[in-house]
């Protein structure tokens, strides 16, 4: 009966690590016309909504009108408001540029 339930944890535990790694493989990867999205939709979709349109965070449409470039990056490095701060962390340097393209796109 033991030895059923280490096999299952091992099971899982296996499958816990292998989902990690290709997390990890993703995040690796050189830049991809994609990586902004799903970088969006991990960690900014949850307020900002799937396509911008807002939610528990601010709508993001037409961002582009309102605020620069530089203004985009300073509220994602230092952000204002009731809004986490996700960079260097979750949003790292080498996502920013194409993360600030992308929300100019909704
Ligand atoms: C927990 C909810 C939450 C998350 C997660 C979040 N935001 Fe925000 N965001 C907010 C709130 C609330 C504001 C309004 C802040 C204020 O009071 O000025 C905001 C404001 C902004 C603004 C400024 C909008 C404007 O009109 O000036 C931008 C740009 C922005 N967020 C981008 C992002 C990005 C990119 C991510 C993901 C990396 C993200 N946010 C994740 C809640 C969130």
């Amino acid at each position: 009966m033991k030895g059923r339930v280490v096999k299952r944890t091992a099971a899982i535990v296996a499958l816990l690590l292998g989902g990690f790694t290709v997390v990890q493989a993703a995040e690796d990867a050189p830049s991809d016309p994609g990586k902004a999205k799903a970088v969006y939709a991990r960690n900014c979709a949850l307020c900002h909504g799937a396509n911008g349109g807002g939610g528990v965070g601010v709508s993001l449409k037409k961002l582009a009108e309102r605020r620069s470039d530089a203004e985009i990056e300073a509220q994602i490095k230092e952000p204002k408001g009731a809004m986490p701060k996700l960079y260097p962390n979750a949003v790292t340097d080498a996502d920013l540029h194409g993360l600030v393209d992308y929300l100019k796109s909704f």
